[in-house]
C-alpha cells in the first residue's frame, strides 16, 4: 500500500496502533517489538540477531554499534530479514543532518531518530532528505521519529541549561514542532505515550523504551512499564534491550514478551 507522508505515516507492516484490529495478533505484535542490540561490535550483534530471526520484526542499532561498524551493520541486519531502527539522535545544522539522512536511507534504515530540539529547519531538512534519497536509491522511505526531552533530563537539569519550561510541557512543544515539520512520530517514555497518542493522532509512530517484562528487574531504568502496558497506553513500538539480549535464550525471552503483549 501507499505510505502516506508526514506524521500520518503508518508502519510498513500495518501493525496498527494501540493493539487494535490487525495489530493485536502475535504476528503483528512481533512487528512492534524492537530489540536494542547494544553490543560493541558486529560479530556479537549479529550472533544475537541471528538467534532472534522469526521471534521479533525489528532491531535497534544505537551509537555504540553504529559508530563501531558504520552503515554495513544496517545492511547486514536487513539481510537477516529485520527492519532496522537506527538511533543516532541526529542534531546538527540542517546541511549535516541532510547528509546523514541520505546515508541512513541508502543503508536501508527503516526508521531513525532526530532531536526535535534541532529545530524546524533541521527537521524539515531530515524529512526532505529521506523523501528525496528514497527515490534516488530506489528504497522505501525511512520513518523519522523525534526525540523530545531526554529522559535523563529533569526540570532541575533543564533549568541549569537555561530552559525554564517544565520537562512535560517541553515534550509537548517539541513534539508539535516535529509533527509540523513532517516527522512520523516520537520516541517517548511509556508514561508519556498516552498524551503523545492523544496529541499526534492514531497513525503517529510512538516508540517507547524503558519497557520491562512483568516480574523483571528494572535495572537502571526508572519509571518502567510492561510491554503490554506501553502498547495499551498508545505505543506503536516498544524498545527492549537487556531483558532479551542478556537472557540465556534470547529468542525464548522475545517470544514470551510477544505472547504477553498478544494476550
Ligand atoms: O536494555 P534496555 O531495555 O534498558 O535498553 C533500552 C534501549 O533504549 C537502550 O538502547 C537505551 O539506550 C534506549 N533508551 C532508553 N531510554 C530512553 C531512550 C532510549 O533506555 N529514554
Amino acid at each position: 500500500m501507499e505510505i502516506p507522508e508526514g506524521i500520518v505515516g503508518a508502519p510498513r507492516t500495518r501493525a496498527g496502533t494501540r493493539g487494535e484490529g490487525e495489530g493485536s495478533g502475535a504476528g503483528a505484535m512481533r512487528d512492534r517489538v524492537i530489540v536494542a542490540l547494544d553490543q560493541p561490535d558486529a560479530a556479537r550483534a549479529l550472533e544475537i540477531a541471528r538467534s532472534l530471526v522469526g521471534a521479533v520484526g525489528w532491531v535497534k542499532v544505537g551509537m555504540t554499534l553504529y559508530y563501531a561498524e558504520g552503515p554495513s551493520i544496517v545492511r547486514d541486519l536487513r539481510a537477516l530479514g529485520f527492519k532496522v531502527f537506527v538511533d543516532l539522535k541526529l542534531h546538527d545544522i540542517p546541511h549535516q543532518v541532510k547528509g546523514a539522512c541520505r546515508t541512513l536511507t541508502r543503508a536501508g534504515a527503516d526508521m531513525f531518530t532526530v532531536h526535535a530540539s534541532g529545530g524546524a529547519a533541521m527537521l524539515e531538512a531530515a524529512v526532505a532528505s529521506v523523501t528525496d534519497s528514497a527515490v534516488k536509491f530506489g528504497v522505501a522511505r525511512p520513518k523519522v521519529v523525534a526525540v523530545t526531552v531526554l529522559t535523563s533530563l529533569d526540570d532541575a537539569a533543564l533549568t541549569a541549561l537555561g530552559i525554564a519550561m517544565p520537562a512535560a510541557e517541553r515534550v509537548g512543544l517539541l513534539a508539535g514542532i516535529a509533527r509540523d515539520a513532517g516527522c512520523d512520530g516520537v520516541v517517548c517514555s511509556p508514561q508519556e505515550a498516552a498524551g503523545m497518542r492523544e496529541m499526534l493522532g492514531a497513525e503517529a509512530l510512538i516508540v517507547t523504551p524503558g519497557v520491562r517484562p512483568a516480574g523483571e528487574d528494572a535495572g537502571d531504568q526508572a519509571r518502567t512499564a510492561t510491554p503490554a502496558e506501553a502498547i495499551g497506553a498508545g505505543a506503536s513500538h516498544v524498545v527492549i534491550g537487556r531483558p532479551i539480549t542478556s537472557a540465556a535464550d534470547p529468542a525464548a525471552a522475545a517470544r514470551a514478551i510477544v505472547k504477553e503483549m498478544s494476550a
